[in-house]
């Protein structure tokens, strides 16, 4: 339960699309950096239905990349030089400024700091990969509604977890048609294009929109295998948040820092999780957290962690809290 990785194939249209699109001329070309024209064009329609209708967007906002791990690399690239700082919120991992906690941020938190960041002339760079998993299904904010947001909003989405096409690599940023310009300069280094079989496959004709049904079965399972973890979880681990594929939980081992405990889970009870040190919390006084994901395990597998980690209560003979 370590990786943020689908734990399933994609739906089957989207593997019968790849496959058409594998095998057309267009494939095995560059395509433009900024990516292609109809994907642009369906993503600001799909942006339209999860975000609102009167969502203000267009496809010159967006630039396709080599999945979101790109996009927040080009981004940073393209707005910090060295030595400028750039502000995280904790835990967090170093590749994604969000949090990979399972924390979801209301609308009116996201809006706060987008006022913050605006008020101080700062960029606020938002990577909503797990955005379709939010449930119930309300616009995770309305920043794209206000018509000032391309002075400093700089979205990022992965297609990896949405549409459990992790090893195809598309991502996206959505910013000002100004700073796209400058971000593409970088990207055609690092990417010089994103890939184009996920490209022409997404763009086929409807195929976006007849995928939603898909990715809402997809979050509803992955909300109930969150309650499942949720209802057999010893009352000694304590959740934090659950959200997307994770949780964040509190060990109950008085003094033990969250690596020990993870190597002691992986080697001893074959339970592979992340511990919170990871997240940039080595250096607080509270080293008592363990990130657990649920997406690419089934309920059996959850049940069976559940009942290893009550053993390790007893088994590591640690003090417990
Ligand atoms: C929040 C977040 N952003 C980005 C990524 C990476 O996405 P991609 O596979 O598109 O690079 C992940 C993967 O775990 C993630 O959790």
């Amino acid at each position: 339960m370590s990786q943020g990785v689908p734990g399933t194939p994609p739906n089957l249209s989207l593997q019968n699309a790849l496959q058409t699109a594998s095998a057309t001329r267009q494939s095995f070309g560059y395509c433009p950096a900024q990516g292609e024209v109809p994907l642009r064009s369906a993503l600001v329609e799909e942006m339209k239905e999860i975000y609102g209708r009167d969502a203000d967007l267009a496809a010159e906002d967006i630039a396709l990349t080599v999945g979101c791990n790109m996009a927040f690399v080009a981004s940073i690239m393209s707005i910090a030089d060295a030595g400028d700082e750039v502000i995280l919120p904790r835990p967090c991992r170093e590749t994604h400024a969000p949090p990979k906690t399972g924390a979801i941020y209301p609308p009116s938190l996201i809006a706060s700091f987008a006022s913050l960041a605006a008020e101080n002339n700062i960029a606020l760079i938002l990577d909503e990969t797990y955005r379709d998993f939010l449930i119930p299904r309300t616009p995770p904010h309305l920043l794209f509604t206000s018509p000032t947001w391309r002075s400093n909003l700089i979205h990022l989405y992965s297609f990896s977890k949405s549409y459990r096409i992790p090893g195809h690599r598309l991502g996206c940023i959505v910013a000002s048609p100004t700073l796209i310009t400058q971000i593409i300069k970088i990207l055609d280094t690092l990417q010089i294009c994103p890939p184009r079989i996920p490209q022409i496959a997404l763009a086929q004709s409807g195929l976006l929109q007849e995928l939603r049904a898909d990715i809402h079965g997809t979050a509803e399972q992955v909300a109930k295998r969150h309650q499942l973890f949720r209802e057999h979880l010893s009352k000694r681990w304590e959740i934090a948040s659950q959200g997307g594929y994770y949780a964040f939980v509190r060990h109950p081992f008085t003094g033990v820092g969250s690596a020990e405990v993870c190597e002691r889970l992986a080697k001893e009870m074959g339970v592979v999780v992340l511990p919170g040190a990871f997240f940039g919390g080595a250096d607080s006084n509270d080293d008592r957290w363990v990130r657990f994901s649920v997406a690419n395990v089934d309920d059996e597998k959850v049940k069976r962690v559940c009942e290893r980690l009550v053993e390790s209560e007893q088994g590591f003979g640690w003090e417990l809290s």
